[in-house]
């Protein structure tokens, strides 16, 4: 997806894939990837202004990365958060206490940008790309993330044939071969079919979300 397919999505205050509530799956399953002991900080990829960083932001500091200014500014606007606004070469950063949403391209996050991010957090950031961009982003994911991180994804599964992405369908043969050298755990099954995938309907003749604990070497 180019940028620009995004930046019109955001033209909406609620685009179809933003969720009014805490992901259900997050909440059934960050108590078994989060180790307080060894995470400082959460990195959420392609964040939007997803509720889910106020759910982590109760546990550890939070680090978005998001394209859209508008995403930024409605989700401080929103949570009701006071902002430091600063810029860096690749990023236009909003700050508050225990959360940092860096606007600008993911594939221009840096090692140093993340260096204390040893939990990550995908929900509709990995299906949200085609294929090849898929790979690239989990490519640069591991290429700046510490090493041993945590990975507590969400993909989506339903008949690739019945409908074009984005949302995508990522099946676990993918991400296997996408984490390869990972250890790679199911955590919980949803079965959505014929609930739609957030805003969205969804036609398709079935539907599933699942949640993976992705243990990086
Ligand atoms: C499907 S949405 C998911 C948003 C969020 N994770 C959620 O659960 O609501 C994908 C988001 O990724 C953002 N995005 C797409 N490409 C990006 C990139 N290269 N760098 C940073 N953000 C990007 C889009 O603007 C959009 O907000």
């Amino acid at each position: 997806m180019q940028p620009a397919f995004w930046l019109e999505c955001w033209q909406q205050a609620y685009p179809g894939f933003h969720l009014d509530q805490v992901h259900p799956l997050l909440q059934a399953c960050w108590s078994r990837v989060y180790q307080p002991e060894v995470h400082q900080q959460v990195l959420v990829p392609l964040c939007g202004k997803s509720i889910d960083m106020m759910f982590w932001r109760q546990r550890l500091p939070v680090v978005g990365v998001e394209l859209a200014e508008r995403a930024c500014r409605d989700f401080f606007q929103e949570q009701q958060l006071a902002v430091t606004l600063s810029k860096t070469n690749h990023f236009q950063c909003y700050d508050t206490d225990r959360l940092s949403l860096l606007q600008g391209d993911f594939f221009q996050l840096s090692r140093d940008e993340v260096a204390a991010c040893q939990l990550v957090y995908d929900r509709a950031a990995l299906i949200a790309l085609p294929a090849d961009m898929r790979q690239r982003y989990v490519q640069h994911l591991c290429q700046i993330l510490p090493a041993q991180s945590t990975v507590l994804l969400i993909s989506l599964e339903y008949p690739a044939e019945e409908k074009q992405g984005p949302p995508f369908a990522v099946f676990e043969d993918e991400i296997r071969r996408l984490f390869a050298g990972a250890q790679i755990d199911v955590l919980a099954i949803s079965n959505r079919t014929g609930l739609g995938f957030a805003r969205r309907a969804f036609t398709t003749s079935s539907l599933v979300e699942k949640a993976w604990r992705i243990q990086l070497p």
